[in-house]
């Protein structure tokens, strides 16, 4: 693999680094199937470049039955072959290193698909056997064993568990998933599951790949100790155990595993990364997955289903901050991603534009959404083309995630806006008109030319230039919901909340505005309505 310069080049890059999420079957599509995949992230690296990303997350690319949207893996080593091949692969990998964008990938440790060739042996194999011990095999209860071993609720609707056919064609045991049934969890007891993911880690660390994504970091080991098995009706995390004890979730003993991993990754030269989805409460515990010999970041999902609202962010901002600073580590932030209503939906355009330039002046690293950049919305999806398993399991009374999985619009004047020839995976709204990269390309008020100079602007002065000093405004204050600043060295970050002009006492240079015209004389600046701005002093 060749030498590249990347736009940080330190060891730890990740720290401030901005993170691009792509959801590969959504982003370019490059050969007419309507599926997104890797040779139509090649043909955007361009446009990931002008971005000013430091880096790409790539959800799951492997061979999957996409039971769960590619959550399912198959195959750990390989690439699903309606988005490339391993070859392609590479390709992307140089693609993006020639211009300086690390690439994450998304690891999923929990549970593999059911198409996956151990679990297949599994189910080939006799109860008892060592295939079935690599997941989580249980009789069932009652006279025939056809009670489920525990009343353990899936994340996606009713039961963690699913009975089996035996080989011999009578009904057998239970296999415990706490997502879909296509997902069934691996048994972290079983030595031969720890090999295979460091197995993992050093075949796509080899082939360049700079950091991971950790898919439910918290939940790998279970407490199965003497036929213990775990029962939960609700996933509220007020029922989890705080203490490293609970039967499912945040148990001491997965950190032996992020300690394994973390050995790997400083194999490398620069050490690989990882990013942790460890959803734990309280906040405090997730500081756990980010010590020195663990992982190195935990997504903060705080900002995902937060107002709009002065007091809310203060509180949320300044609480990962100060928690992430007493162990010596830097926040994450993310307005959207995968899983979550998108952020111009949930809290409106202007508002959301305004929330992302006052989130990127922040310290730490800034997970993106494709799309976001865009202001796109949610998708509005007809039922027959949903295609989220919470749907299904929940028999259409939760619609899933769906609408903010929709493809991206780059061109032309009608759907699916150049994102395929063909006919897209999920249908692509008419009203994006106006949204697409192209139309947005030229228009300087746009969402993506406020995200160029945002990304721009923050890479020449904001990362590295001190902590976050909130400013008090007496008039403004956060209790009437008007106004959120703060100080990073010598730059202000003033965000009003109100439909009404806010003028504040203050002088410098404006470096961008999120919407708005900006006012400014006799040190004293007018900030617009709903509206961020960043003061250069
Ligand atoms: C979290 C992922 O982000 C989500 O999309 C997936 O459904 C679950 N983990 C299960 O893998
Ligand atoms: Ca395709």
């Amino acid at each position: 693999m060749s030498e590249f310069t990347f736009l940080t080049g330190s060891e730890d890059w990740w720290r401030q680094a901005v993170v691009y999420q792509i959801y590969p079957r959504s982003f370019a599509d490059a050969n007419g199937d309507g599926i997104g995949d890797l040779k139509g992230i090649i043909s955007r690296v361009p446009y990931l470049k002008a971005l000013g990303i430091d880096a790409v997350w790539l959800s799951p690319h492997y061979p999957s039955a996409l039971a769960d949207g590619g959550y399912d893996v198959d195959d750990y080593r390989n690439v699903d072959p309606r988005l490339g091949t391993l070859a392609e692969f590479d390709e992307m990998i140089d693609a993006l290193h020639a211009e300086g964008i690390r690439v994450i990938i998304d690891i999923v440790p929990n549970h593999s698909g059911s198409g996956h060739v151990w679990f297949q042996e599994a189910l080939r194999s006799p109860k008892g056997s060592p295939a079935r011990d690599r997941y989580i095999f249980r009789d069932g209860k009652g006279e025939n064993g056809e009670i489920r071993p525990s009343e353990l609720v899936s994340h996606f609707g009713p039961t963690a568990w699913t009975r089996i056919t035996e080989p011999d064609g009578t009904p057998g045991q239970w296999y415990m998933h706490l997502f879909a049934p296509e997902q069934p969890d691996f048994n972290w007891d079983n030595p031969e599951v720890r090999e295979d993911f460091l197995k993992t880690l050093r075949f796509w660390s080899d082939r360049g790949v700079d950091g991971y994504r950790v898919d439910v970091a918290h939940a790998l080991v279970k407490n199965l100790a003497n036929g213990h098995l775990p029962e939960r009706a609700s996933y509220d995390l007020s029922l989890v155990k705080h203490d490293g004890s609970d039967d499912l979730f945040d148990r001491d003993e997965v950190h032996d595993i992020y300690r394994s991993w973390r050995k790997v990754f400083n194999e490398y030269n620069p050490p690989r990364m990882a990013v942790a989805e460890a959803w734990v409460h309280p906040p405090v515990n997730a500081t756990r997955y980010v010590r020195s010999d663990e992982l190195h970041q935990v997504f903060n999902f705080d900002l995902l289903d937060a107002a709009f609202n002065a007091q809310q962010l203060y509180g949320l901002m300044s609480a990962a901050i100060d928690l992430m600073k007493s162990v010596g580590a830097l926040p994450t932030w993310a307005l959207s991603n995968h899983d979550s209503p998108r952020v111009a939906s949930r809290i409106g355009e202007v508002q959301s534009r305004a929330l992302a330039l006052f989130v990127l002046a922040l310290p730490g690293s800034c997970y993106v959404y494709a799309g976001q950049e865009l202001g796109l919305p949610d998708g509005v999806i007809p039922d027959e083309a949903r295609q989220d398993p919470i749907y299904f399991r929940t028999k259409g009374t939760q619609k899933g995630r769906d609408g903010a999985r929709v493809p991206l619009p780059w061109s032309g004047e009608a759907a699916p806006f150049g994102f395929t020839s063909g006919s897209p995976w999920l249908p692509l709204q008419e009203s994006w008109k106006e949204l697409t990269v192209e139309k947005q390309d030229t228009d300087p008020k746009s969402s993506l030319n406020l995200y160029r100079s945002a990304l721009n602007l923050r890479a020449e002065h904001l990362v590295d230039n001190g902590e976050v000093q909130w400013i008090e405004s007496p008039e403004h204050g956060r209790k009437n919901n008007s106004l959120l600043a703060f100080k990073r060295g010598n730059v202000s970050i003033y965000m009003n909340l109100s439909d009404t002009p806010i003028e504040v006492e203050v002088s410098g240079k404006l470096l961008v505005v999120s919407a708005g015209i900006v006012d400014g004389r006799d040190g004293k600046v007018t900030i617009p309505p709903v509206s961020t701005i960043w003061l250069h002093h």
